[in-house]
């Protein structure tokens, strides 16, 4: 049995921080609004998703104490990469001076957990020992800056993890992936264009799919939500993550939460909601995590991961 082990974690964000109050001086809108109903009360903006993305890797290498020779695959979970061809990943492969395999993931918001479960295939390969998984983003690309409604929600970041392949069961105990590919309309970004979003029909559909997706992954993984010790749900709206993990029946302690200080960054918010967890604590070795996130597409994926660093 060749199963996943996370050795390494890092984060990037662009050190520009766009506010509430500053969104409020060109648009129609206010921090009391965009906090109540989104949660949101900041978010990073600028750079590259091969930059944020080759930062926050580096980081993860470090704190693995690793090389870049020591990974021989690089795996970018995106939905704002830099260029259409080539793909993003080469360019981070390229940064970090890392050779062997490179390609993108994308899957929009679920774009993390996708990229995490395509890991643990390359790697049950037998052919491929270390993968550096990252999900990075630049949605402020991709943004109408004088749209409040969608303007309000977006942010940069990326989050990384090394992956390492292990001869037992490893960290990953089961996974949940979907898609509903009529509902493609609901969220979408055209080229040359931007984001377009039915927020309110988002928002109805995201927490039932994301309740019904993450409970199938702990069931696969043969437990219950009473032994999953954290929740990292992807971040596009409190109370969206609010009503999702009432219904799962996970109180507030038990639940990531840093869509205040990030707003929604797509497919880095769950791997910037699980950093913030480690340095804050709040993960111990042996701990049960369910990711769980939802997005364009539509996609969902639940995972869970026994935390063994
Ligand atoms: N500031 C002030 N007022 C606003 C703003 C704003 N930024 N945006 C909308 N409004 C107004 C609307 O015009 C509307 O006014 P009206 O009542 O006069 O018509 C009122 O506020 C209510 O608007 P709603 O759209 O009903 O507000 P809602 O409570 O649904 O919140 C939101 C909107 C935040 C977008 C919510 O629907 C949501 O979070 N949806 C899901 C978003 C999501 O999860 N996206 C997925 C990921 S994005 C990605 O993948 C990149």
């Amino acid at each position: 049995m060749t199963g996943l082990r996370v050795t390494g974690w890092g984060t990037a964000v662009p050190e520009r921080i766009v506010t509430n109050d500053d969104l409020s001086a060109t648009l129609d809108t206010s921090d009391e609004w965009i906090a109540d109903r989104t949660g949101i009360r900041q978010r990073h903006v600028g750079g590259s998703t091969a930059g944020l993305g080759a930062e926050a890797g580096r980081q993860a290498l470090d704190r693995a104490g690793i090389t870049a020779a020591d990974i021989d695959f690089v795996l970018l979970a995106t939905t704002t990469p830099d260029q259409v061809v080539p793909g993003t990943a080469p360019a981070i492969q390229d940064a970090l001076g890392i050779t062997g395999g490179a390609m993108d993931v994308n899957a929009a918001c679920s774009g993390f957990v996708y990229a995490l479960v395509t890991a643990s295939g390359l790697l049950a390969t037998g052919g491929i020992k270390r993968i550096l998984l990252i999900g990075a983003e630049t949605l402020s690309r991709f943004v109408d800056w004088e749209d409040r409604t969608m303007a309000v929600l977006l942010g940069d970041g990326a989050g990384a993890l090394v992956l390492e392949a292990t001869d037992d069961e490893g960290d990953l105990l089961s996974w949940n992936l979907g898609s509903d590919g009529s509902l493609k309309h609901l969220l979408y970004c055209d080229h040359g264009s931007t984001m377009q979003m039915d927020g309110k029909e988002v928002f109805r559909r995201a927490v039932r799919i994301v309740v019904e997706s993450a409970n199938k992954a702990v069931a696969d993984a043969g437990l219950t939500i009473d032994d999953i010790d954290l929740l990292v749900p992807h971040q596009a709206n409190l109370r969206i993550i609010r009503a999702a993990s009432t219904r799962l029946g996970m109180d507030e302690e038990r639940v990531a939460v840093v869509i205040e200080r990030y707003g929604n960054t797509s497919s880095a918010s769950i791997p910037l909601a699980l950093a913030d967890a480690l340095e804050h604590g709040r993960v111990t070795t042996g701990d049960t995590l369910l990711l769980t996130g939802f997005g364009g597409g539509m996609t969902w994926a639940s995972a869970v991961l026994r935390w063994s660093l």
